[in-house]
């Protein structure tokens, strides 16, 4: 527990700190990667290079300081970060590395405002929130030991399966190197894919499971990332995936993680509407494949957006689906269809999701929202929710990537 007169403080500096806040974790970066180098190679250089990460920290300190005084609010924010470090190996002696480098990037941005009270204050307020998330961490790397077949860290598994999905999805079906058993997993979770690349080392990232739970090898189905820009150079472990790893390769892989998931125990009576952008149909659709084989009566919608039938995946699984629920629904929308895709009628919406979409197709009034896909995707389908009144509650989504504000970016 903090003192009343640690919390006062924290609360006095949270307008300074949230109003520099991304400068201080950009700081916070280039010390701790100076200073420990050893911990880079955990972290995504392509979210740094984007600010996501910087973004994703900022925010995360930001809700902490306003919260200080009801951390139980906060249990969904930390749930987040725990798994997320825990697919990622993240030990307890690496906070106060942490905890060092914020607290000198603090008072660095903040000068001579940061008397030695504060930056006592700040040390004390850092030690508790670090000591909750050790302490999940610690739970969840004891349940995933405690699993038959599961374990901690990264484990080889070989190639068994690679399949192409669409122009730039494929799926690798992987299998345990050891030839044991596979943990059982949420459907909705990620596993994270660990390569030593020849100019990136070390270079963990993560994908969702796209199969359902119960299969003797997990699937992982991963879009080849371009260059945005003529300067940016190209997806680095995606295009790897794609061009180098072969079947009958070993890819290390660390254990199923993640906090987006669908509760299967409960009674899907109510609609459950799944949202697809892209590729981030992967979560979705190892949850629509659950529920259906768990729950076949149950009422699911599921749309699909993609460019057009190029790089649509999943067409058949979403109709075999659709074969196996009597309550099903599918809708696919280009936003690019090919000429071909107008004559074969291959698809059943032309645009991008839109307000009228959500309103006229799906049960909005009472379904629970599941959502993935890209930024401007996941911006736009919570402002459609949103102005549709769909309660909080009712949405679930998941950021490719370090998660974003979405109501601001909604508003943006
Ligand atoms: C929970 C979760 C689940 C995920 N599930 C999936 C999934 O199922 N399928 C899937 O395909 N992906 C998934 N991802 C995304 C995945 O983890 C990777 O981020 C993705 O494959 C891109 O990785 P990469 O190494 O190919 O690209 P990176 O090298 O990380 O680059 C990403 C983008 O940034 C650009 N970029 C990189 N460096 C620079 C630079 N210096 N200047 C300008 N631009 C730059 C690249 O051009 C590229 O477009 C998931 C992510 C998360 C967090
Ligand atoms: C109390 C202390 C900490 C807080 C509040 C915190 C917060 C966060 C947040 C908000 C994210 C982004 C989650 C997401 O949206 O994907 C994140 C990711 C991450 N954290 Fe932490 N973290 C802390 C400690 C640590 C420590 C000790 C390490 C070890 C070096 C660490 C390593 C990472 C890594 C590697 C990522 C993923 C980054 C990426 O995507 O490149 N964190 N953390």
């Amino acid at each position: 527990m903090l003192s009343d007169k640690t919390i006062g403080i924290v609360k006095n500096i949270t307008p300074v700190v949230a109003a520099n806040a991304e400068t201080v974790t950009r700081v916070f970066y280039q010390k701790m990667f100076a200073g420990n180098p050893e911990v880079k190679a955990f972290f995504n250089q392509s979210h740094q290079h984007s600010g996501g990460q910087q973004k994703a920290l900022a925010g995360a300190i930001c809700a902490y300081f306003s919260h200080i005084d009801d951390l139980e609010s906060l249990t969904p924010a930390i749930e987040l970060i725990a798994q997320k470090h825990c697919s990622l190996g993240i030990q307890p002696e690496q906070y106060p590395i942490v905890g060092k480098h914020l607290l000198a990037a603090i008072q660095e941005v903040m000068g001579e405002a940061a008397t030695d009270e504060i930056l006592a204050a700040v040390g004390e307020a850092y030690q508790l929130l670090a000591d909750v998330c050790i302490e999940r961490e610690r739970q969840i790397y004891a349940e995933q030991r405690a699993l038959t077949g599961g374990w901690n860290g990264y484990r080889p598994f070989i190639v068994e399966r690679k399949e192409s999905e669409s122009n730039v999805i494929t799926s690798f079906y992987l299998k345990p190197a050891d030839n044991g058993p596979l943990p059982s997993w949420i459907p909705g979770q990620y596993i994270t894919v660990r390569i030593d690349h020849p100019t990136t080392p070390t270079s963990p990232r993560n994908y969702s499971l796209s199969d359902q739970p119960g299969q003797n090898y997990f699937r992982i189905s991963v879009k080849r990332e371009v260059s945005l820009t003529p300067d940016a150079p190209a997806g680095l472990i995606s295009n790897y995936l794609h061009d180098v790893v072969q079947v009958g390769d070993t890819l290390e892989i660390g254990p199923p993680c993640g906090e987006f998931t669908l509760n299967l125990s409960d009674q899907h009576e109510t609609p459950v509407v799944f949202l697809a952008g892209g590729v981030g149909v992967t979560p979705l659709l190892s949850m629509a494949k659950s529920l259906i084989a768990s729950q076949p009566e149950a009422p699911l919608y599921f749309l699909q957006a993609a460019r057009n039938s190029q790089t649509h995946a999943f067409r058949k699984e979403l109709q075999e689906l659709k074969d196996n629920g009597p309550n099903v629904r599918t809708l696919t929308m280009y936003d690019c269809p090919l000429e071909e895709d107008v004559e074969r009628e291959n698809y059943d919406s032309n645009g991008v999701v839109d307000e009228t979409i959500i309103r006229d197709w799906t049960p909005f009034e009472n379904a629970e929202f599941y959502f993935c896909g890209p930024k401007p995707f996941m911006q736009n389908v919570y402002s459609c929710l949103h102005s549709l009144n769909v309660s909080t509650d009712r949405i679930h989504f998941e950021f490719f990537g370090p998660r974003q504000d979405i109501e601001s970016l909604a508003n943006s």
